[in-house]
């Protein structure tokens, strides 16, 4: 795994988490306002791309109200949507975040068999998913696993988090499926059988994957 940025303190002398962090060949930072075309067309402009991840399917205008007021894609206090950027040449390719689940959210389409990995199972523990969509044209260089192991550093380590718990649909060379897996998740089967009920992967089987913090 590359470098990480330094973790820093306020003048309380409390943890306070630092962005942007650094791998060997990213920069993963807060969105600014002038990603917001270029992360539009990575991530909602392509359907390979936007149907696997998120669906949403609104034209650019209606995107850029959505990134002005969403407080996902400014990741403040280090949760929310981080812009991956390739060092070399500064090139945006794409999102990761580590998205809260907040009390009392609705999860019930993530059904597990044991019950104590459900999400909320220790109403005390920080719980994200870990999310991603990376640009069609930059799929295949391991950028995803080389960002995804420094921000599940960066929670483990710098935001309190516990773990880690993320839906996906078992599809055959499902690319979210294999990233989990390289990035240590242990994969149980999603019971839910009615896991998405609409789009390309309509019907599709889920599973869930998780990664628990280890202890110290
Ligand atoms: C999920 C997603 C981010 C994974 O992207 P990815 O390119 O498959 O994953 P990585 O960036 O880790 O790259 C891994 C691939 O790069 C290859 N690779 C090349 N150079 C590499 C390097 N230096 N280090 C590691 N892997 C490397 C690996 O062999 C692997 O290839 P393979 O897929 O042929 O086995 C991407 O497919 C995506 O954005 N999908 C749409 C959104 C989505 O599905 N989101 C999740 C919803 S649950």
């Amino acid at each position: 795994m590359g470098k990480r940025a330094h973790h820093c303190e306020d003048e309380l002398g409390v943890r306070v988490p630092a962005l942007p962090l650094e791998t060997e060949r990213l920069i993963l930072r807060p969105f600014t306002e002038s990603d917001v075309d270029e992360a539009y067309r990575l991530v909602y402009a392509d359907s390979d791309v936007r149907e696997a991840w998120s669906g949403y399917s609104a034209a650019l205008a209606e995107f850029r109200e959505r990134f002005a007021t969403d407080p996902v894609w400014h990741a403040e206090g280090g949760f929310g949507f981080l812009a991956a950027v390739l060092k070399e040449g500064d090139q945006l390719l794409g999102l990761m975040g580590l998205q809260k689940y907040e009390p009392g959210e609705d999860t019930s389409f993530m059904l597990p068999e044991d019950p104590a990995d459900a999400v909320g199972a220790d109403p005390d523990a920080t719980e994200v998913e870990l999310t991603y969509a990376l640009g069609r044209e930059h799929w295949g260089h391991g950028y995803a696993t080389e960002a995804g192991r420094a921000l599940i550093a960066y929670g483990f380590q710098e935001l309190g988090v516990q773990r880690i718990v993320n839906a996906v649909i078992v599809h055959e060379r499902h690319r979210s499926l294999d990233l989990m897996r390289r990035l240590g998740f242990r994969i149980v089967k999603n019971l839910n059988p009615e896991y998405l009920t609409a789009g390309p992967f309509k019907g599709s089987p889920g599973a869930i994957g998780i990664l628990a913090k280890r202890p110290p």
